[in-house]
């Protein structure tokens, strides 16, 4: 007689221990992201935000920290380009911002170039010491303030001056590792809009992070419009259509992008 192909009662079914359904959702709180997402970014995944100047990285960046603050999760902004109070300035223009989350200590600014001073990070290019030691000063603040989301703006920033290649690949791998280990769900800017199908600085990021988003612009009848794709994230299904996405002060806004009455096929 053929031996039966299904499992015998007697043998436990070994489940993942990091399976989406157990590492839950982070609602990224920004409305209409999380319906395109199907739910939130997977907890723990690590996303690449890609877009070319002004298309909104940053903010959406900062409401994803905001909105992740209110719901008593601490979030960290690791700001690289920008100083950190000029962009918290900036926050204030809008009505979502409350200092009291700053005061409270669930909203965090880190300055990178005040990392490279502090450990020294003299050298224009990093090199494979520096690169551990950043990612253990970047695991290391995760773990002490119990950060579980993070945004590092920009990505682009760091890998100029990490340069090579296969050092990236290293960094990324490392990181994420880290910091899905510490149940941090990161956003990692990127400066760059798809040119020539291509999210970063050397088009191997991409491959690594666990998600992309696109921000880019867009011409509809004279004016330009901000739009937002989700190009891959793993363990959850996502929507992969355009959609318009206003900056307003109460936060951003996703809508449908139509076009002719249809939304537009991406
Ligand atoms: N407080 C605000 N209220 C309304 N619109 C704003 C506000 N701050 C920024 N914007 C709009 O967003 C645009 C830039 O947004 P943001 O800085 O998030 O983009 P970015 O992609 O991070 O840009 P960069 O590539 O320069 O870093 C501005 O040009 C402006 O049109
Ligand atoms: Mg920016």
């Amino acid at each position: 007689m053929a031996a039966s192909p299904s499992r015998p009662a007697s043998v436990p079914v070994i489940v993942p221990v990091t399976s989406p359904e157990e590492r839950g959702r982070c609602l990224t709180g920004i409305a209409g992201l999380d319906n395109i997402l199907d739910g939130g970014i997977p907890r723990g995944n690590m996303v690449l935000l890609a877009g070319s100047v002004g298309t909104g990285k940053t903010t959406l960046s900062l409401e994803f920290l905001v909105r992740g603050a209110e719901r008593g999760e601490r979030s960290m902004f690791l700001s690289v380009t920008e100083a950190s109070a000029k962009l918290i300035e900036n926050l204030s223009s809008f009505e979502f911002f409350k200092k009291e989350l700053m005061e409270s200590g669930l909203l965090t600014f880190v300055d990178v170039p005040t990392i490279y001073d502090k450990l020294g990070m003299d050298q224009e290019e990093l090199s494979v010491d520096d690169i551990d030691l950043l990612i253990r000063t970047i695991g290391g603040l995760v773990k002490e303030l119990g950060v579980r989301r993070m945004v590092l703006d920009s990505l682009t920033s760091v890998c100029y001056r990490i340069r090579r290649e296969e050092r990236i690949r290293d960094f990324l791998l490392r990181l994420g590792r880290t910091l899905s280990e510490l149940h941090c769900t990161t956003i990692l800017v990127s400066e760059f809009g798809s040119t020539a199908g291509r999210y970063s600085l050397h088009g191997v990021e991409e491959a690594i992070v666990d998600g992309v988003i696109l921000l880019g612009n867009t011409r509809r009848q004279g004016d330009i419009l901000r739009v937002l794709q989700v190009i891959k994230m793993r363990a959850t299904s996502h929507s992969r259509a355009q959609y318009v996405m206003e900056l307003t002060p109460i936060g951003l806004l996703m809508a449908p992008h139509l076009k002719g009455g249809r939304p537009e096929a991406s």
